[in-house]
């Protein structure tokens, strides 16, 4: 039986009970211990190739000590926005110390990505403002642009002449008009063609916002994010970070100028109307930080990774999307065969996700798949291994047009 508030969602929830009752339904699985690259679900143990834990760093001691000591001195939470009684010291401090890391001259500090998103977009695009997005940015993005009083129109993913084609459409109609795309796109892990974006945008006078959840900490110079990467950071407007991946914690960063910073947390509504950042995730993310100034393997084990798997998979067979980031998405085209091997996957010790329609379209299901630093070489030939008995197992099409 469906919900009576399900309304248009009721088809998704029908798929969702067809696919439990098939035995194929492969969200909320339930993991009952962790180490980072290896979690015990039913009782076994599968390697996590399925997490955003890039850097490795849930686990690392240093990293865990700093929460426990920030729990003993302020408590497991802040009771209230930043605005009123919950601004710590250690905010602040992080927020000092992520400016100087993304190389931006201010940050503010949310409690998730997904509120820095909700809360700064609609803070920039007035009623007379408009945004032009990505067709492929993340949910996160499209609800603030729900929020927004202005408008907003999509261009063709990482298409340059359709982003021009807007900015020519849009610049004079509205009093501002901000580019928004994510930096590293989180299902095909390609990355947005920056340097492109920023010739254009300066050519027609438009602003720039990089959702950078999957960059930072990735991309660029220790991970200092994909507009470092490329070289153009003092030509980014505004830059916003998650700490749901690298930093091992929860949280969301925007950074810019100091101006447009003091702008934002008076006017970003989920950042003054939300309880700040627990003190256990601000020093999980200070100490992330510190550990990325010091261990100079960290970003050396992730590429190593990153290129052992893009290699094997190539050997076997296998499409990933040509990525050259930490997502490594395998081409499997059918939805429900993707959630088969999902589930053949998770038999012999891999946790990997599917993703389907409407996250990607019609007919290029894949399989989500994402390194750490802290992966073993052993543990990813285990992967290996696995996926070329898939490979035997299963038809799959070598290229998205077959
Ligand atoms: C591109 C992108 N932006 C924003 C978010 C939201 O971040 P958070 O999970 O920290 O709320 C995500 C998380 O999945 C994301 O992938």
């Amino acid at each position: 039986m469906t919900s009576k508030f399900a309304g248009i969602g009721a088809r998704t929830v029908e798929k969702a009970q067809m696919l439990k009752d098939a035995n194929l339904y492969p969200f909320f699985r339930k993991i009952e211990d962790s180490e980072g690259t290896i979690v015990k679900i039913d009782g076994k143990d599968q390697i996590m190739i399925g997490s955003n834990n890039y850097l490795g760093l849930t686990h690392h001691p240093y990293v865990k000590e700093a929460a426990i000591k920030a729990i003993e001195k302020y408590g497991t939470g802040c009771t209230g926005s930043r605005f009123l009684n919950g601004n710590l010291n250690i905010h602040e401090e992080l927020e000092d110390k992520l400016a100087t890391y993304t190389g931006h001259e201010a940050a503010i500090v949310f409690s998730t990505g997904m509120q820095t998103n909700l809360g700064a977009l609609p803070a920039i695009c007035g009623p007379r403002d408009c945004m032009l997005f990505d067709s492929e940015n993340h949910a996160s993005i499209i609800d603030a642009s729900r929020l927004a009083m202005g408008a907003t129109f999509k261009y063709k993913h990482n298409d340059m002449e359709s982003l021009e084609e807007q900015l020519i459409a849009n610049i004079n109609r509205f009093q501002k008009v901000t580019i928004v795309a994510d930096g590293v796109f989180s299902m095909t892990g390609d990355v947005a063609k920056l340097p492109q974006m920023v010739e254009l945008a300066e050519k027609y006078g438009a602003y720039i916002y990089v959702d950078d959840a999957h960059g930072i900490g990735v991309m660029g110079n220790k991970g200092a994010g994909t507009m470092d990467h490329f070289g153009v950071t003092d030509r980014v407007h505004f830059n916003m970070g998650t700490f749901s991946k690298s930093f091992a914690s929860i949280g969301g960063v925007l950074t810019g100028t100091k101006e447009d910073m003091n702008f934002a947390k008076h006017m970003a509504r989920s950042f003054m109307f939300s309880a700040s950042m627990p003190p256990s995730a601000v020093a999980t993310v200070s100490a992330c930080l510190d550990v990325i100034e010091e261990d100079d393997t960290l970003h050396e084990r992730l590429w190593r990774n990153v290129e052992f798997m893009r290699n094997g998979f190539k050997e076997i067979g296998f499409y990933t999307y040509d990525s050259s980031t930490p997502i490594l998405p395998v081409f499997i085209g059918d939805e429900l065969k993707s959630m088969q091997i999902t589930n053949f996957l998770a038999d012999k010790g891999v946790f990997a996700t599917p993703v389907i329609p409407p996250a990607v379209p019609k007919g290029e299901a894949l399989i989500r798949t994402s390194y750490m630093a802290s992966h073993s070489i052993e543990e990813l030939t285990k992967v290996l291994e696995i996926f070329a008995l898939v490979k035997k197992e299963f038809q799959i099409p070598s290229q998205i047009s077959e």
